[in-house]
């Protein structure tokens, strides 16, 4: 077999057998490949595209370049979540509680953030103390003892998909839906849980911009679970609008901690419920409605707090800043964005937001960089909301004054006001499971 063959062939449209597909992507992780081979067949994958079966079969392949999981030392069936990222998106820390409250087993690897989106462990570690770096056995047993643990993605998780987007990132071969599915998946088959439910975000926040191609990716998604004998299923939720209020980490985990109390924004309440309701689901508890009155109950009863602080004082957490949030210590410096007109804000540019917070010193644009996790916004008033000139907009928290001004301009520019407020999208656009596409 020869690469040359395998680039010709889906140049010309055509399909790749498993055969072809292995002898690519082994050959590449084994340094036979060269990168530019490599990178021609991702720019004809690119423009080709690729049939369901074949980015299954390239799934599993990515998948298995590395170690594979084992969640088996865990009883009960186990659930994982992903979502395509967004700005203020912290639902990992309320959700899982829930759904763990709810006898659902949570054995999560997480990421760090980069670019506009925030990352969970970098959340996590906003709590002093914090482990993300357990053992596996430590992560079993913590499983098995608390009903879950959430921690950074450890050993050697699908290093073909750490390879082949390292090349994407400088070929243009990012937006790419059998690329951008089989990277996001390759790691969750890797990760070992019996059940995965996507939160594929849509809007001016998120990686897939239009609702369409958040469909696209979801279906893309849950066909490769079917494939490798998972339960997938995808909820398309709106990014045009920060979720929740808080953007930045020490900030969000306090939000998180108010939508356990029961005294969390709307929206974030709302969307973690569908979530948590969804994930129930998956793991055989009854129907989407049914599950969703049962995480409803583990909300109300305080039983998903517990978990939560639970979990954080398993793994090492100064839990005192969960029982009382106002403990978090915020960065020293501070200014209002007063509002200089006016009317209702009608659109958000999300990116901007978070691009805005990452200024902060809440995020990172290089690996290399360091977080300031007391940094970050506190937004006041967000898309449909009626605003008066002089009113704040925002409250912005650095520790470096500095960086205030630049994050400020950024942030207006990603604000349209209007005299009307606008027709808000709903928050869950639609449903994607193997039976097909349901819209709301
Ligand atoms: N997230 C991933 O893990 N991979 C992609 O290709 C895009 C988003």
């Amino acid at each position: 077999m020869r690469m040359f063959d395998i680039i010709a062939k889906k140049r010309d449209g055509g399909t790749l057998s498993r055969e072809e597909l292995a002898f690519a992507v082994n050959g590449f992780v084994a340094g036979e490949i060269p990168d530019y081979q490599m990178s021609a067949l991702l720019m004809a994958i690119y423009l080709r595209g690729m049939t369901h079966q074949e980015t299954a079969q390239l799934t599993d392949l990515m998948a298995r370049s590395g170690d594979m999981v084992d969640l088996s030392a865990i009883q009960g069936v186990k659930v994982d979540k992903h979502s395509t990222g967004g700005v203020g998106d912290k639902t990992t820390l309320i959700i899982a509680p829930l759904a763990a409250a709810c006898g659902v087993r949570i054995a999560k690897m997480s990421g760090r953030g980069l670019g506009h989106t925030g990352g969970t462990v970098d959340k996590i570690e906003s709590v002093p103390g914090t482990r993300t770096d357990l053992s596996r056995q430590e992560f079993f047993d913590q499983v098995n003892r608390l009903g879950l643990a959430v921690i950074g993605q450890s050993g050697n998780l699908a290093p073909a998909d750490k390879k082949i987007y390292a090349l994407r990132d400088v070929t243009a071969t990012i937006s790419c839906v059998p690329l951008i599915a089989s990277s996001i998946m390759s790691k969750k088959l890797a990760a070992g849980s019996d059940c995965i439910l996507l939160d594929v975000k849509t809007g001016t926040g998120a990686f897939m911009k239009t609702l369409e191609g958040s469909l696209e990716l979801a279906q893309a998604m849950v066909e490769i679970g079917r494939h490798n004998g998972r339960k997938v299923a995808a909820l398309i939720t709106d990014m045009d609008i920060p979720l929740g209020r808080a953007v930045g980490n020490s900030l969000e985990v306090a939000e998180c901690v108010q939508v356990l109390r029961g005294q969390g924004p709307k929206d974030l309440t709302d969307l973690c419920l569908r979530l948590a309701g969804e994930m129930l689901a998956l793991a055989g508890q009854g129907s989407p409605e049914a599950c969703l009155e049962k995480a409803r109950a583990a909300l109300r009863d305080g039983s998903a707090l517990r978990k939560m602080i639970e979990m954080f004082g398993a793994q090492g957490g100064d839990t005192s800043v969960l029982e009382d949030p106002s403990r978090f210590v915020l960065s020293p410096c501070r200014r209002e964005i007063q509002a200089r007109e006016e009317g209702f804000i009608t659109a958000m540019d999300t990116e901007k937001v978070g691009i805005a917070s990452v200024i902060l010193g809440a995020g990172r644009l290089k690996k290399e960089d360091a977080i300031d996790y007391g940094a970050g916004i506190l937004i006041h008033k967000k898309t449909g909301e009626a605003v008066r000139a002089g009113e704040s907009l925002a409250t912005f928290y650095t520790s470096d004054p500095a960086l205030l001004a630049e994050a400020e301009e950024v942030y207006r520019s990603a604000l349209t006001f209007g005299p009307k407020p606008p027709k808000l999208p709903p928050m869950v656009q639609a449903r994607v499971t193997e039976a097909g596409v349901e819209r709301f």
